[in-house]
């Protein structure tokens, strides 16, 4: 799949940040953001909503895939993810395998900290190698 242009990642991070500003996280104080790029062009923003009872909390990541899955997008190329630390911070398990659900190994994942000094570009196969997905369910 086609790589993202410099100007598509500052767009994508544009939106990440945006939707940090939504972020439900009295608990963490770790505001985060995503956008979700749709393999047609579309963005998705989540954000973080965290609960007192913690289990419920999801990820931003996660938000911005399921909005995307409901309204019935199933291919994806990239995701922004940006939040509240002096480092990015990586998706974490959970986000990793709904993304090895609907992502390619050449998804592209791209991080950023607080104030975007530090921005890391990253494939869906560097961050989970020999996933488990679809395809070891025959689908
Ligand atoms: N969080 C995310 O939104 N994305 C990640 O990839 C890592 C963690 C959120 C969950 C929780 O609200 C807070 O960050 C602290 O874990």
């Amino acid at each position: 799949m086609k790589k993202l242009t410099k100007a598509e990642i500052d767009l994508l991070l544009d939106k990440a940040q945006e939707a940090r500003d939504h972020s439900y996280a009295p608990y963490s104080r770790y505001n985060v953001g995503a956008a979700l790029l749709t393999a047609d062009g579309q963005i998705y923003q989540g954000c973080n909503i965290e609960n007192a009872g913690f289990t419920p909390t999801v990820c931003a990541e996660r938000t911005a895939f399921f909005k995307a899955v409901y309204d019935g997008h199933r291919a994806f190329r990239a995701i922004a993810v940006i939040a509240t630390g002096e480092e990015q911070g990586f998706p974490c398990g959970v986000c990793r395998q709904v993304m090895a659900e609907f992502c390619d190994k050449d998804f592209i994942i791209v991080t950023a900290n607080r104030d975007r000094s530090k921005v890391d570009v990253s494939t869906f196969e560097q961050l989970l190698p020999h996933s488990f997905g679809p395809k070891d369910l025959g689908v």
